[in-house]
């Protein structure tokens, strides 16, 4: 798999030296680096050094002059996955925040819609000032992510706070940023789930006690989060729809559906089924929900020694939607957690739900929840089993996908 694309801004502080190093950490990591930087940059730094670690031309103006990238600026900005300004000076926060773009860097800024990342440097005083905090602060109320300046030797002669972070930590965030972003490759028409909608759910559901009580379980969502995420690496134009879960989805994926309760879950599968060639029910539904929800939140006191709650169960999504209203054509794979005759339940699960896959789930074997390694068993309506794992979540959804690929793409037949 191919890393993300990178837009390494570069401006004018002598921090600029430590971009180079970051650019080399990204290239040897395998990530596309393209490098612009500002006139006060190219006082610290010359385009020809990040143009030898990166092997691309260097933007350098915005008026075609110089040693200009062959991407205009626009262009540039649209290529980007990720756009990184290191060094950020006080100058570049005060414009980014602003909205002004005066040179090559800031107006690349504006015009790029993705993931950004701020490594700020500069004098403590300026650091501390109340306007490059508010600066900060405007940026990071718009999704910047910034890596704070450390404390160490300045320029100016002083040791204090509002030296650029090291690359190393730079680094670390745009791998984190990267992890989160569908594999680079997405969009290809000749990828294996090409043309394959696909709806996915992921996560717990909460079903509501009162006011500040649920019933839930211990379902992250990893698992539907890493079958989304590959899915759309693969090619398909993924919806997926999440329980409360404690991290967000993965970004870049397609549309993303938050519901809190096991009805809203159902709901939201029926209204976007008409539109899905495939559904992955990797979702924890809670199979009962209390029958009545306590106004406000309800006070022990009124509740006595014992609180015994009823509960109704909830329509089971999956074998409602292949018993009463499959569309044609419509391809489904469930999951099954069971924690005893792991693979004879799951079977039987696939037949009576009509499935058309089963992954079967140990829940002790090797620790379902979260993060971790993780050992399940494929098998197909056919008959076809497969043990995949011991792996992570990220690697058992790329297995679980490579194998059902050929299944789930629009008129696909056995996996
Ligand atoms: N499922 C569903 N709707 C529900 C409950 C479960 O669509 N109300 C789906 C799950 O997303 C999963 C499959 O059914 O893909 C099997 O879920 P699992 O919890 O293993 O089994 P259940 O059928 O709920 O039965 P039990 O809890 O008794 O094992």
């Amino acid at each position: 798999m191919t890393r993300s694309r990178v837009l390494l801004l570069v401006t004018g502080g002598i921090a600029a030296y430590k971009s180079c190093l970051l650019a080399r950490l990204l290239v040897q990591a395998g990530f596309s680096v393209r490098v612009a930087m500002t006139g006060a940059a190219q006082r610290f730094v010359g385009p020809t050094t990040f143009r030898a670690l990166t092997g691309h031309g260097v933007a350098t103006d915005l008026w075609g002059e110089g040693d200009t990238d062959p991407l205009d600026h626009v262009e540039l900005a649209r290529w980007a996955d990720i756009a990184v300004v290191a060094p950020a000076t006080a100058n570049l926060l005060g414009k980014a925040a602003g909205g002004i773009a005066d040179d090559i860097v800031t107006t690349l800024l504006l015009a790029c819609e993705r993931d950004l990342v701020l490594a700020p440097a500069m004098n403590d005083a300026m650091w501390r000032h109340p306007a490059v905090q508010a600066n900060l602060a405007t940026l990071r109320g718009r999704g910047a992510r910034v890596v704070d300046p450390g404390r160490g030797w300045l320029a100016c002669g002083t040791v204090a706070e509002g030296r650029m972070a090291e690359p190393e930590e730079i680094f670390a965030l745009i791998c984190e940023l990267d992890d989160a972003l569908p594999p680079r490759d997405a969009g290809a028409t000749d990828l294996p789930l090409a043309g394959c909608r696909l709806l996915v759910t992921a996560g717990p559901t909460r079903e509501p006690l009162d006011a500040v009580r649920f019933v839930g379980n211990r379902s992250t969502g990893a698992m539907g989060f890493a079958l989304a995420r590959q899915a759309a690496g693969l090619g398909a134009e993924v919806t997926l729809i999440h329980g409360p879960v404690p991290s967000p989805p993965p970004r870049g994926i397609g549309i993303v559906v938050p519901v809190e309760t096991a009805a809203q879950m159902a709901a939201a599968v029926r209204e976007r089924l008409p539109r899905a060639d495939a559904l992955i029910m990797a979702a924890a539904v809670a199979d009962f929900t209390p029958d009545s929800v306590g106004h406000g939140k309800l006070k022990k006191e009124s509740l006595g020694t014992s609180w015994c709650v009823n509960m109704t169960r909830t329509t089971d999504i999956l074998a409602d939607i292949v018993q009463v209203e499959k569309p044609a054509g419509l391809k489904v794979v469930g999951f099954a957690l069971e924690t005893e005759n792991l693979l004879e339940r799951a079977a039987a699960k696939l037949r009576t739900k009509g499935m058309d896959a089963v992954v079967a789930n140990d829940p002790i074997a090797d620790g379902t929840f979260g993060e971790g390694l993780h050992r399940v068993t494929l098998i197909t309506a056919d008959g076809d089993s497969e043990a995949i794992g011991p792996l992570d979540k990220r690697d058992l959804a790329a297995r679980i996908l490579d194998r059902l690929a050929p299944l789930l793409r629009p008129g696909g037949g056995a996996a």
